[in-house]
């Protein structure tokens, strides 16, 4: 059935991006990428070794650039936006976050109307779209309908504002643009995507996701932050996440956004959790105010309605899967 067709994924030096391409090319896939810079040929060689598994080509894109993505997105079937700057830190977040994430949602956009051969067009957004908020009521459960609280974003600035406000107005855009042209548009929104990648870096969300067995306070600092903002942590397997991905732009039923994720927990839980999994780390257990149990949820029942089934429902596989590959990356030591 995907013999013949073509998927556009953007980003292809990133995490998500890189067991996205994996997975489609095992399904049989020809696949474009796109890379910023294809001279940086250390953060290439993923694809290099992903060209054995099919038909991979590699294209320069920015988002910034308008008609950047028009060579990449020619002649395919599906365009999976994944790129997306993901700086969390940054000091300009209306610079470095909202900007960059708008504009570039709507290049890759504007190239794919160009293109027109797209069928469909999947949008990886994030929880930070749908959990951002002031007001935790506790046990609400949030689905396709909640969004993050753009007014408390934009007047209190809480930390990592902008990437929540970046992840909503990529998404309006997206959805308003999309009406306006008639684009297939889907959106999947991932939590905390985590487990193993062909890139050779550990992303982000991993050095996030095992700071409490690293003993980086940065990244313990910002599950902190996850915890407070959204009143839960909520945790995917990125198999499943890009399993995800795939099946939302196949199933011609499919509409609108999909949530995807797995578990639902907190700080205090997690590090309970690590501690007696991993006991030759240190875990810390003071988490000053951080309620133990999620006043929060966030559900992925409309996917699973819609007949995906999740390979990796308990923390255990996850992690020991995370703590696998953070091995040999050189994020955790090898013995
Ligand atoms: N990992 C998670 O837990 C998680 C959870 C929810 C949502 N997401 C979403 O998933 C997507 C991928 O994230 P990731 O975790 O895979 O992060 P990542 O590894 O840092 O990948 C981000 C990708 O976006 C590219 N990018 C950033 N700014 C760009 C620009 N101006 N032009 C072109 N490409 C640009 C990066 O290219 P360079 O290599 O050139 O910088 C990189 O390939 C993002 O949309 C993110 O919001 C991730």
């Amino acid at each position: 059935m995907t013999q013949g067709k073509l998927a556009c994924v953007t980003g292809g030096t990133g995490f998500m991006a890189s067991v996205l391409i994996k997975q489609l090319l095992e399904k049989g896939y020809a696949v474009n990428t796109t890379v910023r810079d294809p001279e940086k040929s250390e953060k290439l060689s993923h694809l290099k070794e992903m060209q054995n598994l099919g038909s991979l080509k590699v294209f320069r894109a920015d988002l910034g650039v308008e008609g950047s993505f028009d060579e990449a997105v020619a002649g395919c079937d599906y365009v999976f936006s994944v790129a997306a700057p993901v700086n969390l830190n940054t000091d300009d977040p209306e610079n470095e976050l909202i900007k960059p994430a708008v504009q570039g949602i709507l290049n890759v956009m504007k190239s794919c109307l160009k293109a027109k051969s797209v069928k469909r067009f999947v949008l990886t957004s994030s929880a930070a779209s749908v959990s951002f908020r002031k007001s935790k009521e506790n046990g609400l459960v949030l689905d396709e309908e909640s969004w993050s609280d753009m007014e408390y974003l934009t007047t209190v600035k809480p930390p990592t504002w902008g990437y929540g406000v970046s992840k909503m107005l990529a998404e309006r855009e997206a959805s308003r643009f999309a009406q306006e042209n008639n684009i297939n548009l889907l959106t999947i929104v991932p939590a905390l995507s985590i487990g193993p990648a062909p890139v050779a870096r550990a992303a982000a969300s991993i050095d996030m996701a095992l700071s409490l067995l690293t003993g980086n306070e940065m990244m313990i600092h910002g599950l902190k932050i996850m915890q407070s903002i959204s009143g839960f942590i909520a945790i995917g397997h990125i198999e499943d996440v890009c399993r995800a991905h795939i099946f939302v732009a196949e199933n011609e039923s499919a509409s609108g956004r999909y949530i995807c994720c797995s578990i639902n927990t907190t700080l205090p839980e997690l590090a309970s959790f690590l501690s007696k999994r991993y006991p030759r780390y240190k875990v810390p257990t003071d988490f000053g105010e951080l309620p133990e149990k999620a006043e929060l949820s966030l559900s992925s029942e409309k996917l699973m309605k819609a007949g995906f089934e999740f390979k990796y429902k308990q923390l255990e596989e996850i992690y020991d899967e995370t703590v696998k590959y953070a091995k040999a990356t050189g994020l955790l030591p090898s013995k």
